[in-house]
């Protein structure tokens, strides 16, 4: 694996790193670029730990080559900077969702992709799109009642979020 230089912009700021094209962007954004908000948990993009956007779009960013983004924008939950992702995390703090936390970085990425598309998403659909971002501390009632919570603040802005977790998923 040849290095080579690429050039990415996380979270709004231009970064350069010499790196193998084949490098996981979640290597180098972890060990090359020093954002260590998306974790490593499977390598085998199954759990969703890892997860960051992609010129919007969520990928996970342990089978994401590295030279497959050169020049594109990438955030991580360091730079969640707009309404649903301010949403999302107040909701998140209000409902106390994380237990060990480990998880949580992708749950939020993966609340804020889903609120982006759809503004008020049903149990079935937040259990659809939540499928893929594994928590083994079983928080998925306050998920699911934090993204509830999130989508009615940003239906009525005004509102201070309030979440009450029902039972979910296993
Ligand atoms: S570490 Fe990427 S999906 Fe698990
Ligand atoms: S909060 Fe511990 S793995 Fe999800």
């Amino acid at each position: 694996m040849t290095p080579e230089r690429i050039d990415l912009i996380v979270d709004g700021t231009p970064a350069s790193l010499d790196a193998p094209p084949e490098m996981p962007l979640l290597w180098a954004l972890r060990h090359g670029l020093g954002h260590t908000g998306p974790k490593f948990g499977c390598g085998m993009a199954l759990c969703g730990a890892c997860t960051v956007f992609v010129d919007g779009k969520p990928v996970r960013a342990c089978v994401t080559p590295l030279g497959s983004v050169a020049g594109q924008a990438i955030t991580t939950i360091e730079g969640l900077d707009d309404a649903v992702g301010a949403a999302v995390q107040a909701a998140w703090a209000a409902a106390s969702v994380p237990q060990c936390g480990y998880c949580q970085a992708g749950q939020v990425m993966g609340a804020v992709a889903l609120l982006r598309a759809t503004k008020q998403p049903s149990d079935a659909q937040i259990d659809d799109a939540m499928r893929g971002h594994l928590c083994r501390c079983g928080a998925y009632p306050r998920i699911r009642a934090a993204i509830h919570a999130a989508a009615a603040q940003l239906a009525t802005p005004t509102a201070t979020p309030t979440a009450t977790p029902t039972a979910g998923p296993p």
